[in-house]
């Protein structure tokens, strides 16, 4: 017989034990909860916490949100990752402003519509923010559930994903929903942990399946055996006055929006780059190359510096070139993405 899980034992843990003090658990309105959950997709609590502070400081509400460039969004969402959710934020303003009269919807149908929100963000925004009866099933709660009830991995992903939400909406309580939401989210991250999980601690550990069977191991998610993909890229850094040359990136389904150094897929390809341009090849410097992660490749850098004389910068500027001379000590608001952070952090060794 399954013992289903208790959520009276999970809303009492999270008055002694859950997380109350989070920045976007104080003073909490639909838009801070709306830009915490979308922070949190994909990215840890202590990774959010300053890019949530930040964020706040410079749009304190929807309104002044609604008047921002998505360049002034990237900008504050530099080095976060995964940028698509500063555009959706971007288009979810512009939409909030036409049709919902400046104000952020309290209504499913309405939150699930809204770009970059699926079932489980829009139960959280609604529970956690005015403890509507919705639930949420993210990484966390799904790791939780699937040891608790002993799910074997032999499910297709839609299969499991049908049997995990109609479990945690069978145990989602009517009362203290947003508590109980938050208690899961918490025990996912602090206690149900991928690796080692500290089933001593855990509220409900008397009736999981796993911890009685021992088997936590074999009800932990597959890792993906897939080989990751490798990409090369040479990005070069042209400087001139302490500042570096760098341009928009429009289409490209990666760094969409940002601002970068022009890059090439191969060295060849940079140097013919460079010559037609008139740029004296032999000035360039190699700095160290270093791998950056995406979620479905690596690219390892090759970045190589160049110092532009007064003749190539008016010949550089003469080809009617698009884009930007960037200060690092006068930052213009657009958006980096994190290696090209720390492409320019080296050069302050
Ligand atoms: N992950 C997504 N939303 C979260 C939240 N509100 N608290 C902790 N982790 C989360």
């Amino acid at each position: 017989m399954i013992v289903h899980i208790s959520s009276q034992l999970i809303v009492n843990w999270y008055h002694q034990y859950g997380r109350k003090n989070l920045p976007w658990q104080i003073n909490k309105t639909l838009y801070t909860v709306w830009i915490s959950e979308i922070m949190l997709q994909q990215t840890s609590v202590k990774t959010v916490i300053p890019y949530f502070q930040k964020f706040l400081l410079r749009f304190p509400n929807i309104k002044i949100l609604n008047n921002a460039s998505l360049d002034e969004i990237l900008y504050l969402w530099s080095g976060l990752g995964y940028y698509s959710r500063a555009r959706n934020i971007y288009k979810t303003s512009k939409i909030i402003e036409k049709e919902f009269k400046g104000q952020f919807p309290d209504q499913f149908s309405d939150v699930i519509k809204l770009p970059g929100i699926g079932k489980s963000t829009a139960g959280a925004i609604l529970s956690l923010s005015l403890n509507y009866f919705y639930s949420i099933l993210d990484g966390n709660v799904k790791r939780i559930l699937i040891r608790y009830y002993n799910i074997m991995n032999d499910l297709t992903k839609n299969k499991m994903e049908k049997k995990l939400w109609n479990l945690i909406e069978l145990i989602t309580p009517i009362h203290h929903t947003g508590k109980f939401n938050q208690a899961m989210m918490d025990i996912g991250s602090l206690i149900c942990t991928p690796l080692i999980p500290k089933c001593s601690l855990c509220p409900i550990k008397k009736t999981c399946v796993s911890f009685r069977k021992n088997n936590w191991k074999k009800t932990s998610f597959k890792t993906s055996k897939t080989k990751h993909l490798q990409k090369e890229s040479w990005f070069v850094l042209i400087e001139f006055n302490n500042t570096f040359w760098m341009n928009q990136n429009i289409n490209k389904l990666i760094w969409k929006n940002l601002f970068y150094f022009p890059n090439f897929i191969n060295e060849s390809e940079m140097l013919n780059w460079l010559k037609a341009k008139k740029i004296n090849i032999k000035k360039i410097k190699k700095m160290p190359s270093f791998f950056h992660k995406f979620s479905h490749f690596t690219l390892n850098i090759h970045p190589i510096l160049i110092n532009l004389s007064f003749f190539e910068h008016s010949f550089f500027l003469s080809n009617n070139e698009k884009g930007i001379w960037f200060n690092k000590q006068k930052p213009q608001h657009i958006g980096l993405p994190k290696a090209v952070q720390k492409m320019l952090d080296f050069l302050k060794k």
